[in-house]
């Protein structure tokens, strides 16, 4: 509870907690008295007629297992108990009267897809591996609803998050603990903490991003909620989602569950949520069964099967073709890795590259205590060359700055194509003095060039930010390092663009 404690400290120093929908408010106070209880949440949800008919479907849905034998809210109560209906109520009333945030583009329906696959994907691995918890589905469901409060809370900070999550190639919490102070998980659960839902709930929201072993309090419910967000991201197809070899692992170490019995309860998940969705009014889209998605995998294998075996039939036909033909396949597969790590049009390092990079030689500054600097630079107005001259003319620009700069690099240094025409420079062993001659050299290089263009010329100018770290800081990290980055160009391109601005990493 210490840790609660100062999570709610900070959190209440950042942000005022949104308050429940009345009707939360209502069940949550009637549910404490155990005596009046049943009746008076029987009476609160059926003044809602279109709740009554959604809970109703839910009640009788596959994945309580009572099919079409539940036809009054009293009923509902008898069979499925005061707290399972409570939770469903509470599903129904929390995604009705939690609004989409109005700053961005958020796709409020994207999450609450994402969430209800969760919550079915909770309580069907909660039935398979006999987890009685009244609280599973719910807390599937609200888990991440953290993330709401924050993009609409702390706008500007969580665009920076999803900035640096996708810059990193991370999932959301760790950058989330790092810029902000608190996960959503932690903010999610404390403000549930805060509208009255029980121990039993807000808890393992709380923790859900801990690293919490089985046998500790609530530690099945928060491996359950692990396996259903991870499945939630497979079907889906989210940014961050990992692999079903991934879910495979979790399920046999967390639950000792077999990958057959896996792919069954995995494929029983897409036309439980398609019914579930329809129920909460969500338009399920195409949700395909794992099944299904294997079969179109395999067939995709079957087919480079079969040109494996084109192959190796072609190879016995003559020793001295086979030796050509695998020293030239050991040829493309160093090419390959090669462009692997390389951009398309500039044949600079990519994003993956930098991604590998940055960590490595953030963690030899820091063993070694040596200057590391950071780089991010990129071409001033560059929409305006491209709407103006078109995309081929935006292409040679891209080109063209590339290879000028990649003249003024040193051997050590790693000069990265972002995408677009966003640009890194990594730079290690460069004091700072050095860094501020290097960046003002790559600055004064492009206001130079001149790129002639169907007879006329197209000038250019870049604004660099950089991140100075002097090596003697053990917690600082690459999403220190690019957040400072990101600050520093920022400040260029306020300034008027055509600028450096540096600033250190500490
Ligand atoms: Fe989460």
């Amino acid at each position: 509870m210490e840790n609660i404690a100062s999570i709610e400290a900070i959190i209440e120093q950042r942000l005022e907690l949104p308050t429940p929908p009345n009707v939360v408010f209502r069940l949550l106070e009637v549910i404490q008295d155990e005596e009046r209880s049943f009746k008076e949440i029987g009476d609160i949800i059926s003044k809602d007629p279109s709740l009554t008919a959604k809970m109703m479907k839910v009640a009788n849905s596959s994945i309580f297992g009572f099919s079409g034998k539940i036809s009054t809210i009293e009923s509902a109560l008898a069979v499925l108990g005061i707290n399972v209906i409570r939770n469903i109520a509470l599903s129904f009333v929390i995604i009705d009267g939690v609004k989409a945030p109005s700053s961005g583009v958020f796709d409020i329906e994207y999450f609450w897809k994402r969430a209800i696959t969760s919550a079915v994907a909770g309580e069907i691995l909660a039935t398979h591996i006999r987890f009685h918890s009244v609280d599973t589905f719910l807390c599937s469901l609200l888990k991440d609803i953290g993330v709401l409060v924050m993009y609409k809370q702390l706008a500007e900070e969580y665009k920076q998050v999803l900035l640096l999550k996708a810059y990193a190639g991370s999932r959301s919490f760790p950058v989330e603990r790092e810029l902000i102070g608190f996960d959503h998980g932690e903010l999610g659960g404390l403000m549930l903490k805060q509208w009255g839902l029980p121990e039993s709930i807000y808890l393992p929201i709380f923790h859900h991003h801990d690293d919490v072993p089985s046998s500790s309090p609530h530690g099945t419910l928060i491996g359950i909620l692990n396996v259903a967000d991870m499945l939630s991201a497979l079907y889906h197809g989210a940014a961050d989602s990992r692999t079903l070899d991934d879910v495979h692992a979790l399920l046999n170490s967390r639950f000792g569950m077999d990958k057959l019995t896996a792919n069954r309860m995995i494929d029983s998940l897409a036309d439980k949520t398609a019914e579930i969705l329809n129920y909460f009014d969500i338009d399920p889209g195409e949700m395909k069964p794992l099944s299904h998605l294997l079969q179109e995998a395999n067939y995709e294998l079957g087919n480079q099967a079969m040109s494996y075996e084109n192959l190796v039939c072609e190879l016995k036909q003559s020793q001295e073709e086979s030796r050509q033909f695998i020293s030239k396949l050991l040829e493309d597969n160093k090419a390959l890795r090669k462009l692997a790590y390389r951009d398309e049009l500039t044949g600079l390092y990519n994003h993956r590259f930098f991604q590998r990079e940055i960590e490595k030689e953030l963690e030899r500054a820091k063993r070694y205590n040596h200057p590391l600097c950071l780089i991010f630079f990129d071409i001033d107005f560059f929409k305006d060359i491209n709407d103006t001259h078109g995309h081929l003319v935006g292409d040679v620009v891209l080109r063209t700055v590339s290879q000028k700069l990649s003249s003024c690099m040193r051997s050590c240094d790693i000069f990265v194509r972002y995408g677009g025409d966003e640009f890194a420079i990594i730079m290690p062993e460069t004091d700072y003095s050095g860094f501020e001659v290097l960046a003002e050299r790559l600055r004064h290089s492009v206001e130079k060039l001149l790129i002639p263009i169907s007879g006329k010329t197209i000038a250019l100018t870049i604004s660099i930010g950089g991140a100075f770290f002097n090596g003697k800081n053990d917690s600082v990290s690459r999403f220190s390092m690019l957040s400072v980055a990101d600050q520093a160009i920022y400040q260029s391109k306020k300034s008027g663009r055509n600028t450096v601005t540096i600033k250190y990493v500490d």
